[in-house]
């Protein structure tokens, strides 16, 4: 048995992100874990987290598929994205886990494919930033740019950073294999308030 703290915020949303990022820098230094993945679609919280970064840590940022703000798009331009690398980053840029060619099909046919049922039960249960946890660590995996062995992810709703876990990570044709090992902070209430 173990006994450990879990920080729950009031609400979701990018005022929890120093948090969030010095609740999980801090459970990956006690865990000897190696790996922290990050998301973050323009660069800002990939920015913040490298405050927290020290020798023995990696630092792996995901980011949107090109595209997903429109045609031929990346939301990270170029210069944060040279800067992150220049800092020993990996940045991972792929094709989401949890909507991928299934969204294609929704947008064009309607109804709800079995991954975004998944993505949503993540969402409505845990907050969106659990759902973004387990999708950029399947990405992470995926890229090859981190190994299959516990990593602490972190995530948010929208912008910046709310939730952080301890996973074991899986490739998406064993998505059944990733684990949530520990949950570090979320927002207790999901949608913002009360309900
Ligand atoms: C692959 C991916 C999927 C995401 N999915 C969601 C989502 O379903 N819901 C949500 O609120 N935010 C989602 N986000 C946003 C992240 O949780 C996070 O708040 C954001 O990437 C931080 O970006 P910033 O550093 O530019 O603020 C997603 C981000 C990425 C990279």
């Amino acid at each position: 048995m173990d006994e450990k703290k879990i920080v729950y915020f009031e609400k979701p949303g990018k005022e929890n992100t120093e948090a969030t990022l010095k609740l999980a820098f801090e459970r990956a230094k006690e865990l000897g874990i190696k790996y922290v993945i990050v998301a973050s679609s323009y660069g800002e919280t990939a920015k913040k987290a490298l405050n927290f970064l020290d020798e023995k840590t990696k630092l792996i940022v995901v980011t949107y598929h090109a595209g997903f703000t429109g045609e031929g798009q990346k939301t990270m331009d170029e210069e944060t994205e040279k800067y992150l690398r220049s800092r020993g980053v990996v940045i991972v840029r792929q094709s989401h886990v949890l909507s991928g060619l299934e969204r294609s099909f929704t947008r064009k046919f309607g109804g709800i494919s079995r991954t975004e049922a998944v993505a949503e039960a993540l969402r409505s249960l845990f907050g969106h930033g659990m759902k973004v946890c387990v999708e950029i660590t399947v990405m992470a995996a995926d890229s090859g740019a981190i190994p299959i062995e516990e990593v602490v992810a972190v995530g948010g709703t929208a912008r910046g950073a709310d939730t952080a876990v301890v996973i074991r990570p899986a490739h998406m044709n064993n998505f059944f294999d990733a684990e949530i090992r520990e949950i570090i902070c979320m927002p207790r209430f999901k949608k913002g308030e009360e309900a």
